[in-house]
């Protein structure tokens, strides 16, 4: 059980910021670490520039960071001025965190590499975003990939699927069981 689930610490800081924020967290607890190492295998991993949308405290980042080599950059994205607050505290050269709205930063990924970023991950409860934003979000990411870039998208349930194949060519559905409640793994990937 010590690698899967996390510490009570982390579980406890992370739920007290959630709680205060559920519409936009759409979640209590943070990825899992086995969660977080199925999202990040399907990264590119050398001198790669990679961006998260909704960091949090930093789950997925931990594994990002573990999987990436030391040319590789990674941005995360965090609104929650709380869990912004933990995220300024992760002490890697390669890690750059960003107090700022996904809709923004996703207008301006080219920002991060002007010939496109390699990939966007991205936790944010979308279900709980209007449509109309959904849509800029992933039309935006779309546009700040480079070719042969992925967009991988992990929420409770599959409902993405549609929204990212009106613009990714393709789109792969995983199931991950070991994240507590479970869920899919999207990966959308440019052509
Ligand atoms: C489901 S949590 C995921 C946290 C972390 N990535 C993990 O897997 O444990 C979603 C995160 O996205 C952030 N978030 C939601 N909507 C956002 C938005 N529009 N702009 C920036 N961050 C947002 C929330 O504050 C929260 O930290």
């Amino acid at each position: 059980m010590k690698s899967f689930i996390r510490s009570t610490q982390d579980l406890i800081r992370f739920l007290v910021v959630a709680a205060q924020d559920f519409a936009r967290t759409g979640t209590l607890l943070p990825s899992t670490k086995a969660a977080g190492q199925a999202i990040a295998s399907h990264l590119p991993t050398n001198k790669a520039v990679i961006v998260e949308y909704g960091s949090g405290s930093g789950a997925v980042v931990e594994s990002i960071l573990c999987r990436i080599d030391s040319e590789s950059r990674l941005v995360g994205i965090e609104m929650n001025e709380k869990f912004f607050d933990i995220l300024k505290k992760i002490s890697d050269s390669r890690f750059l965190s960003v107090h700022q709205e996904v809709s923004l930063a996703a207008k301006n990924l080219k920002s991060f590499a002007a010939s496109g970023v390699d990939a966007v991950v991205s936790g944010i409860p979308f279900s709980l975003i209007p449509k109309a934003e959904r849509k800029s979000i992933v039309d935006d990411t779309f546009n700040g990939l480079k070719a042969g870039g992925v967009f991988i998208v992990y929420q409770y349930t599959p409902a993405m699927y549609k929204s990212l194949r009106s613009v990714f060519k393709t789109v792969e559905i995983h199931f991950e069981p070991r994240n507590i409640p479970p869920y899919f793994i999207l990966v959308a990937k440019k052509q």
